[in-house]
């Protein structure tokens, strides 16, 4: 199989048998972008992967998105792990990345070694990611030297949200210098990339070109050497008032909500089934 990066075509990664996170950083050397979405189920995960998605994230996002949580903090390991294993069960070339739960990394790198184990063991996941700062290195360098493939997350991130004060936009004035620097320890580290969550978008670019490793926005701009979306904000699924950063490119709401109707109307006038769906 051809593990080369196309140069032709829209996706450059869709024809690479299986992604990996080599083909991530000679993207970037490229001066490449890619996409990547976020997935829990199989038929997501199936659709992207036809689609040219190359890298699917198992989000933590499946607290507030699967299971009907408020946050993303209360969503544990033992619930996350089945959608990780359907994903990676679905699909063959994308790059399939697994998030830590709250709680399952912070206390200790070997806290950390044994909940990414559990990912990749039970879950079938290609590598991990993990939120913080500074304080996360011990963890990241842990995984690195387990083999284990780490994508740090900066910026917002959603488990501290109770410390940090909120939904609110990292990195303003001179704490983007502080966010340069610790992508380039975590770099240093060993991480492959490094995902930036709600920054100004100059601070997003910053440290893209910072580092040799790929960067991930989500709200930080258009620097970044990817960009990701959870799926339901980027189908229009979900409803309501949605963060700034999030462009609708479908209106799978109200699709299924019309069809919904649609079948609940023919069941109840007595149209469905017909003789075309019975015995
Ligand atoms: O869990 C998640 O969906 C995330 C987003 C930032 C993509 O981490």
């Amino acid at each position: 199989m051809d593990e080369q990066i196309s140069p032709y075509g829209k996706n450059p990664t869709t024809n690479i048998a299986k992604v990996r996170i080599r083909h991530l950083k000679e993207m970037k050397e490229q001066g490449r972008k890619w996409a990547m979405l976020t997935s829990y189920d199989m038929y997501t995960a199936a659709i992207f992967e036809e689609a040219g998605i190359p890298v699917l994230l198992v989000g933590d996002s499946a607290s507030n998105n699967v299971f009907g949580y408020d946050t993303s903090l209360p969503i544990t390991v033992d619930e996350l792990i089945p959608l990780v294993r359907a994903v990676t069960r679905s699909t063959q070339r994308p790059l399939v990345i697994a998030d830590l739960p709250f709680g399952s990394y912070q206390g200790s790198p070997e806290q950390c070694f044994h909940t990414a184990v559990r990912f990749m063991k039970e879950g079938g996941a290609h590598a991990v990611k993990l939120e913080g700062g500074l304080d996360m290195l011990p963890q990241v360098e842990k995984l690195v030297s387990a083999g284990i493939p780490v994508m740090a997350h900066i910026g917002f991130t959603p488990q501290a949200e109770h410390q940090l004060g909120g939904y609110r936009v990292q990195g303003k004035e001179d704490r983007g210098q502080q966010l340069i620097e610790t992508a380039k320890a975590f770099e240093t580290a060993g991480a492959f990339s490094v995902l930036i969550e709600m920054v100004p978008a100059e601070v997003g670019a910053a440290i893209t070109k910072a580092v040799r490793i790929p960067t991930v926005g989500i709200g930080a701009g258009n620097g970044c050497d990817a960009q990701v979306l959870v799926w339901q904000d980027m189908a229009g699924l979900r409803n309501g008032r949605l963060p700034r950063f999030v462009k609708q490119y479908a209106e799978m709401n109200k699709l299924l909500s019309e069809a919904a109707e649609a079948f609940m109307n023919d069941v109840v006038n007595g149209d469905f089934p017909g003789p075309g769906h019975s015995f």
